[in-house]
């Protein structure tokens, strides 16, 4: 099967498919109410930064596609949605582009449509020094995605089997690019441990990627037409666990993008307060396209930029840098994962507040 008509069958089984079956583990965070907010709605400041780059708001239009002449229309409307909503935007794996150079408009289109966005090139970690710098170069990237998919390409009877490695490719690559370097998963989550490798080796943002949205098993056997058991479809690490075991051992200066089925207002400020900088939000924002078109889509954007600005009001703060001051109650499996791997979370209920 062709790395075109791949890219093809990913869009086709996102819209078809369902989030999970594994839950992002949102609902097992508790935000505490404050009944006291001293802040004014319209002088809540919704900036953020991540790996030094300044966005407008919190909320990134995460990698999907580019790498076949036939998504060049869906490119483009998510370029247009990036645009027209204010968001950073990531490209999906450019591979395809690097070995045809043919594919190059469907990735640089991008860039056209959208001069001034902030842009994330994206490649897998088994690609050379060379290969990340010319993505970057494609699409005149602020940053580069290195993505991690072991579980994915294991499940692909194309896909790659020897994975060894690629961490020491990372930090090639992070010496030789010259943009920041994010590390993301592409939905099964990281562990601490492997934070802990991927910040020795440079990298400017770790995107957790977890389990609980997309799931690229199953869009992987429904390619197939294979049935994967619920152990199989179950696999990765739920997206909160990913995100509190990469806080607890985040560098300073390094960002954290949640990820992973991050889809309700309510998810966002939980990210937010979980220490991210900021959310990556992919297949809920192709169904929204597709199902309700641009117009709308930016609409339904909007209402969740409103909502998380009374979320945060209610909260007592009035900057996304804040949000690490907000209690917050763990519960569930989330809390016993947590307790097992012997990470504190009594840090992220008990805080000093620092009110505006
Ligand atoms: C159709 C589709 C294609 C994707 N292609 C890529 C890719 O090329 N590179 C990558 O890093 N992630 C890719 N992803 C993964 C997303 O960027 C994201 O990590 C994942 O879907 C989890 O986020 P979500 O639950 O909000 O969809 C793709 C996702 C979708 C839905």
């Amino acid at each position: 099967m062709s790395r075109q008509s791949r890219k093809l069958d990913h869009l086709k089984y996102t819209l078809l498919l369902e989030d999970g079956p594994n839950e992002p583990g949102f609902d097992d965070l508790n935000l505490v109410h404050n009944c006291l907010p001293n802040v004014d709605l319209d002088s809540i400041d919704l900036t953020t930064s991540v790996a030094g780059l300044r966005l407008k708001h919190p909320i990134i239009v995460n990698a999907m596609t580019g790498g076949a002449l036939d998504v060049l229309d869906i490119h483009s409307l998510l370029a247009e949605f990036a645009k027209k909503t204010n968001s950073a935007m990531a490209v999906g794996s450019q591979f395809a582009a690097i070995e045809n150079p043919e594919l190059i408009p469907t990735y640089s289109i991008v860039r056209k449509i959208y001069p001034d966005g902030i842009i994330f090139a994206n490649i897998g970690a088994y690609a050379t020094p060379d290969q990340a710098a010319r993505a970057v170069e494609m699409i005149e990237a602020n940053a580069i995605q290195i993505h991690f998919n072991a579980a994915q390409e294991i499940m692909m009877t194309e896909g790659d089997r020897n994975f060894k490695g690629y961490l020491e490719n990372l930090q090639r690559i992070v010496d030789k690019v010259n943009v920041p370097v994010i590390a993301k998963e592409v939905g099964f989550g990281i562990a601490r441990e492997q934070v802990a490798q991927l910040i020795n080796a440079g990298v400017a943002a770790i995107d957790i990627g977890g389990s609980g949205g997309t799931n690229f098993l199953a869009i992987e056997a429904a390619r197939i037409n294979k049935n994967l058991s619920q152990d199989e479809l179950r696999w990765g690490i739920p997206t909160v666990v990913s995100a509190i075991e990469t806080k607890s051992v985040l560098a300073p200066g390094v960002s954290m993008i949640v990820s992973g089925g991050v889809r309700r207002p309510l998810d966002i400020i939980k990210s937010l307060v979980l220490g991210g900088s900021a959310v990556g939000i992919a297949g809920m924002f192709l169904k929204m396209l597709q199902r309700n078109g641009l117009n709308n889509a930016i609409l339904e954007f909007n209402q969740m930029l409103d909502t998380i600005k009374k979320y945060m009001l209610i909260l007592g703060i009035n900057t996304i840098d804040k949000s690490s001051s907000v209690p917050l109650v763990i519960g569930g499996q989330t809390r016993q994962w947590m307790q097992i791997r012997n990470c504190d979370i009594t840090k992220y209920a008990v805080k000093k507040q620092d009110l505006v």
